[in-house]
């Protein structure tokens, strides 16, 4: 691997994204229009330059934006990120998309939510996680639900996406619920 290792799992590695390196796959991830269904960010086409762009944003902005890179051959499938979205409170949000269509369902998802998971908790001190979910996506709500978040409210008619009103699915998991799973997964 190339590339600077900010965080390493089992089966993957979670690295900064360089908006200088090859954005040709991820250019077509958020151009496809059944990857990005549930996602706020599908409804525009999006060039080069815009993304580029709105890499650079997010490292500006300060929040832990990583790709998600297969450990067997440094291959981009996805991105996940954490957004700090109220320091006062130490509350973060996550977004998480495999975009790579033939690496998902193999536990990379998981994986990266847990290792963003325990950076948020034990690195950044945070006391909760956050994660907005459609109410139709069910590999999405089955990967929150698995790493340990818990249904929280719906949030009628929030978002228009692809046409239609959705509900926002919110989703939420507390540092103390975090640190009682990992002392069961230790018994
Ligand atoms: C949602 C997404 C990130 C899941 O990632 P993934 O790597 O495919 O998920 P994993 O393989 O780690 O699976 C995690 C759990 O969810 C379940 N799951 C994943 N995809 C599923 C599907 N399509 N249907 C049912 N369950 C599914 C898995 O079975 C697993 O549970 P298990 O361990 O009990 O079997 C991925 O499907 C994706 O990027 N979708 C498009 C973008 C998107 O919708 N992002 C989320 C916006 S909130």
């Amino acid at each position: 691997m190339h590339m600077p290792v900010f965080l390493s799992g089992e089966k993957i590695l979670l690295c900064p994204v360089d908006k200088n390196m090859d954005l040709s796959e991820y250019l077509s991830w958020i151009n496809n229009q059944e990857t990005t269904l549930y996602m706020s960010s599908g409804d525009f086409p999006t060039c080069k330059e815009q993304l580029q762009a709105y890499i650079a944003r997010q490292y500006e902005n300060k929040n832990i934006f990583l790709g998600i890179f297969t450990k067997s051959n440094d291959k981009h499938i996805g991105n996940i990120c954490l957004y700090i979205t109220d320091h006062q409170s130490h509350r973060g949000e996550v977004a998480i998309m495999i975009g790579d269509k033939k690496a998902r369902g193999k536990g990379y998802g998981l994986e990266a939510l847990k290792l963003i998971i325990r950076y948020g908790f034990m690195h950044l001190s945070l006391n909760k996680l956050c994660a907005a979910v459609a109410p139709d996506n069910f590999a999405s709500y089955k990967l929150f639900e698995r790493a340990g978040f818990q249904l929280e409210a719906t949030l009628r008619e929030q978002f228009y996406l692809n046409r239609s009103y959705r509900d926002d699915l919110r989703y939420g998991l507390l540092r103390r619920e975090y640190l009682e799973m990992q002392k069961g997964n230790t018994r």
